[in-house]
């Protein structure tokens, strides 16, 4: 039996059968590099769908790509600014680039923005990245209001990484028209269900797109078929929220009746502070993945990505079982 994974935020459900098949189609064609006017295609889509001018639109192998991209061109020179905790490769990129590191710190229970602090931070040319919902607390950090007050700096750039926008429906993409200053991240492998597939996009205002001018990310063309299929009719994205949202109430009341403090979240997965130092290998040994958050973040903290009913049903008996409740 393969375990269930619960440790990397993906969508347990499959795309619709005709997205596998046009990433099938892509696959029969193994010796050729994908079309051009199908990349463009790509990007109207996308534009539509973020309902932002093509012109805005970079496309990449996966956001995360897109993010150390950004890292690499504007760390020089800039002091980096970003949360702790936030995606943890994006902080893993920043401390091999950054000349000068800030890390604004949220802090349970809240894990509250301290914009405050950002601001007084801003008086010199800055890079500032935040997730929006935050990973791995779930929360919503940003509102357009904030994000008005942080790029209104002309020498701060700032870098939205809205990897779960589908499930907060908050994004500030609209503004990357007007001030240069502001890119939007987001990726088709969270609420698409396309981590296979690995397509990220960027909307980025001005300074941005003038920096990625010669960045040339060309997809296999399994991913790109699957991504133009996914996008032509994203109905099911819409199910695919409803299913993991409905559960993930359902699991966060559960623990919290087993005992443990959960967090309010705002995307596909939770945030628990269980106490138990080893519960992620105990889960393991039960064939279930986790992700404990101990070496990256604090200990006796988990974050764990909802699955399908049955799989949570296992995580959630599996925890009785170790705790024996
Ligand atoms: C906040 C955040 N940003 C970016 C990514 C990267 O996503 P991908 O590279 O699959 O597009 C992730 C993946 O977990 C994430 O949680």
């Amino acid at each position: 039996m393969s375990p269930i994974k619960l440790n990397m935020n993906e969508i347990p459900y499959l795309p619709p059968q005709r997205v596998i098949e046009a990433a099938q189609k892509g696959l029969s064609n193994l010796n050729r590099y994908a079309d051009p006017e199908d990349l463009e295609l790509l990007r109207k889509l996308i534009a539509d769908y973020s309902k932002v001018p093509i012109e805005h639109v970079v496309v990449s192998a996966g956001s995360n790509l897109l993010l150390k991209e950004i890292i690499h061109m504007f760390s020089k020179g800039r002091s980096v600014i970003i949360t702790n905790p936030s995606f943890f490769p994006a902080i893993q990129c920043v401390k091999q680039y950054a000349t000068k590191l800030t890390r604004i710190q949220l802090v349970p229970p809240g894990f509250n923005l301290n914009l405050d602090f950002i601001i007084n931070e801003l008086n010199e040319s800055s890079l500032v990245i935040i997730d929006n919902p935050d990973n791995p607390t779930g929360k919503i950090l940003l509102d357009k209001g904030v994000v008005k007050t942080i790029i209104e700096n002309k020498n701060v750039l700032l870098v939205v990484d809205e990897a779960y926008f589908e499930f907060s429906g908050i994004t500030c993409a609209d503004m990357v028209k007007r001030y240069p200053n502001l890119a939007v991240v987001r990726t088709l492998d969270k609420s698409f269900g396309l981590a296979g597939a690995r397509v990220g996009y960027l909307l980025a205002g001005k300074i941005f797109l003038d920096a990625f001018s010669t960045f040339y990310a060309s997809l296999p063309q399994s991913s790109l078929y699957a991504a133009i299929e996914a996008l032509k009719d994203h109905r099911y994205v819409k199910k695919n929220i409803e299913l993991t949202i409905k559960e993930r109430e359902r699991v966060s009341k559960e623990l919290e009746e087993i005992g443990f403090q959960v967090y309010p979240s705002s995307t596909n997965f939770l945030l628990i502070r269980t106490g138990i130092p080893d519960i992620g290998s105990e889960l393991k040994d039960r064939d279930v993945l986790i992700l404990d958050l101990s070496t990256q973040w604090l200990q006796g903290f988990v974050r764990v990505s909802i699955g399908t009913p049955k799989e949570n049903d296992i995580f959630l008996s599996s925890i009785r079982e170790v705790l024996k409740v």
